[in-house]
């Protein structure tokens, strides 16, 4: 199970970019120089580190915590001369030996995919349609999502919750819910205090995740139009870091990361035609 989630949360990754009121991409993590507050830069920045004024990227070989070393594609969680293992500047998947998909995943994002013996790219992963027996694709890691077998139809990846059982879809978490012995989308309505109320992932296999906001008068949660009810506290948390809290005249604004790339990008495109 913590296989899946974990996996869902990586296709993510591989997954979409865009933005819209309200929906973030776990694809569109914040770098650690769009940080300007050390509680956002030191709070799940495993891979940032602050100086008293700014927060920037650890050198790999400054990185200790395993997960935080492979999910900065610039490293790799690698064995030591002396037996542990140590975080050092990524090279090639190929370099990394893991039996699963998992094992490959916690040394470097980088690397989904294994050939039983040694690690490789996403490019190298299988389509769901290419394993013919259950026990190669249940679970697997696929580019269109994570697959799952089914007798009458093979091999085919999970994009809805519909046709998942009750230990697939109790595995996407955020994402799906077993009411009724039924699997169905998880809604922001059906979180029923203002702490749950968080966010739901609305593409199983995309990674895409709609913010959820708390209406106290109505005593109800419902999907928020846009950032204005996250504050310093939750905003990069809630957002699984991708908008960071930025200093206003008015205090402070919770600002989606991508936007701000995106508005870069524009400015220089602008500068360039001219
Ligand atoms: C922190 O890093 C920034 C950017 O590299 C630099 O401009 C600043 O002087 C540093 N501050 C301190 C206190 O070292
Ligand atoms: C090797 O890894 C161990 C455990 O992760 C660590 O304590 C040790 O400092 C590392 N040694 C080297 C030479 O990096």
């Amino acid at each position: 199970m913590i296989k899946i989630v974990f996996a869902l949360f990586f296709v993510g990754c591989l997954g979409s970019s865009g933005q819209s009121s309200g929906q973030f991409y776990s694809s569109n993590a914040c770098t650690c120089d769009q940080l300007s507050y050390e509680s956002d830069c030191t709070k799940m920045g495993l891979q940032c580190t602050w100086n008293g004024t700014s927060c920037s990227t650890l050198d790999c070989n400054l990185i200790t915590d395993a997960t935080a070393c492979a999910a900065n594609l610039k490293c790799m969680w690698t064995p030591n001369s002396s037996g542990g293992s140590s975080c050092k500047t990524f090279t090639f998947c190929s370099q990394l030996t893991g039996a699963t998909q998992v094992a490959c995943l916690q040394m470097s994002n980088n690397c989904p995919f294994t050939d039983g013996t040694k690690c490789g790219s996403s490019n190298q992963l299988h389509s769901c349609s290419h394993l013919t027996a259950s026990q190669y694709c249940e679970g697997y890691i696929s580019q269109d999502g994570i697959c799952m077998w089914r007798d009458s139809t093979g091999c085919t990846a999970a994009t809805e919750c519909a046709p998942l059982t009750l230990a697939e879809c109790n595995s996407a978490k955020y994402g799906c819910k077993y009411t009724n012995n039924v699997c169905s989308q998880q809604l922001c309505s059906d979180y029923t205090t203002q702490q749950t109320c968080t966010f739901v992932m609305e593409t199983i296999n995309k990674g895409v995740y709609q913010l959820c906001s708390w209406d106290s008068t109505a005593g109800k949660c419902q999907i928020a139009q846009n950032y204005g009810g996250l504050g310093q506290g939750n905003c990069y948390s809630t957002t699984l870091g991708t908008a960071r809290w930025v200093s206003t005249s008015a205090g402070g604004e919770c600002l989606s990361c991508y936007a701000q790339t995106l508005f870069v990008f524009i400015i220089a495109l602008f500068i360039i035609m001219i």
